[in-house]
């Protein structure tokens, strides 16, 4: 099985499940009505407790964990001199930049216009079939479609909205730097693939937690940027063979993205102009660390990418991790979300939004 399928299973509705309400719970609980089991229900007369409680290990968001062998890279670099190299060029200003191609500039500059026509962009992306191809894949993914499957680009287009066209180009240009420094693309496409389940998840959560949605999609599809520019540097400053007689997945990074892909994902974030508060997403979404300058939406914002990162990888989108309940996250405590049966329930549809596949 699966280990998609494995967490879908997590969200079918199990047997004997019984009316339930939360007693210590005064927020939004609905006390949802299920399936009545009367032996249940007579045990439930004696000791209400029983049926009060969540059982966390029914659920997909407590995860037992996945096993994690260590993958070190140093066969073909040493990470303490890439480290200190590519923390100098930052200093410097010099970092290597990922390239945007002057297409997908023009279509930026277009995007910047207030009062922007979606036929002129039409016009640009129409003339490649690859980045064509990108936004119909985005829109006819399992979260934005809404039963019918669009083949028609400019109806793609103004369906996705100008932020997300935006994000869309941004992951799309930087994939593009690695066609022709092969080693690392497989990598850069799980990257990317944990990304779009972040900016969905994100996205989804944010209806519930009344944030930006669009917001929330461009910053969790974002979020990771840092990890995916420093791969492009080392590529450019270290000295890496063609190619390795094993799969390289993000595993093998664990130590240098830790140490760099917030601090690499603020710079871009700066040359690229992005917002404050997806700045901070961007550079604070692993460390959590916040001082005064960051206000409350910031910190929100951030928190929103950290839980959704952290969902997308238990969901099997993204790098693996280790034993994990949601509920007992800082993030998902920062946000106010409360374990209780309204926010359970909309938590189940979580793993069903991430049916896509961003590397076909
Ligand atoms: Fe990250
Ligand atoms: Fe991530």
């Amino acid at each position: 099985m699966g280990f998609i399928d494995w967490v879908v299973n997590r969200v079918k509705p199990r047997p004997g499940k019984v009316k339930r309400t939360i007693g210590n719970e005064k927020s939004e609980d609905t006390g949802i009505t299920q399936e009545s089991d009367p032996a249940a229900d007579n045990t439930a007369a004696m000791n209400t407790n029983v049926y009060d409680s969540i059982v966390d290990v029914d659920y997909w968001w407590c995860f037992p964990g996945h096993y994690q062998p260590d993958k070190p890279l140093q066969d073909f670099v040493d990470i303490d001199t890439a480290v200190l190299r590519l923390r100098q060029e930052m200093a410097i200003q010099k970092f290597p930049l990922m390239d945007i191609p002057a297409n997908i500039l023009n279509v930026f500059k277009i995007l910047e216009a207030p009062n922007f026509a979606y036929s002129e962009i039409t016009a640009l992306v129409e003339h490649s079939p690859a980045m064509t191809g990108e936004f119909l894949k985005v829109v006819n993914s399992a979260s934005m479609n809404r039963g019918e499957k669009i083949h028609n680009l400019h109806v793609a287009l103004t369906r996705l909205g100008r932020e997300k066209i935006k994000s869309i180009l941004y992951l799309y240009a930087a994939k593009l730097n690695f066609k022709t420094a092969p080693l690392f693309l497989n990598v850069v496409e799980e990257i990317i693939d944990h990304s779009y389940a972040t900016g969905i998840i994100a996205a989804y959560l944010s209806q519930k937690l009344g944030q930006d949605q669009e917001e929330a999609f461009l910053a969790g599809l974002l979020h990771d940027i840092g990890k995916i520019a420093t791969l492009r540097a080392m590529a450019v400053v270290c000295e890496l063979p063609e190619k390795v007689d094993y799969e390289l997945t993000q595993e093998y990074f664990n130590v240098i993205f830790n140490v760099l892909h917030e601090d690499v994902g603020a710079y871009i974030s700066d040359t690229w102009r992005l917002g404050g508060q997806i700045r901070t997403a961007i550079a604070h979404h692993n460390n959590m660390e916040f001082s005064e300058e960051h206000d409350e939406n910031a910190i929100a914002l951030t928190s929103l990418v950290n839980l959704s990162d952290t969902m997308a990888r238990v969901a099997g989108k993204g790098r693996m991790i280790g034993s994990v309940n949601i509920f007992d996250l800082q993030s998902t405590q920062l946000l106010g979300l409360t374990k209780n049966w309204a926010n359970v329930e909309f938590l189940e549809a979580v793993p069903g939004l991430l049916k896509f596949n961003t590397k076909a």
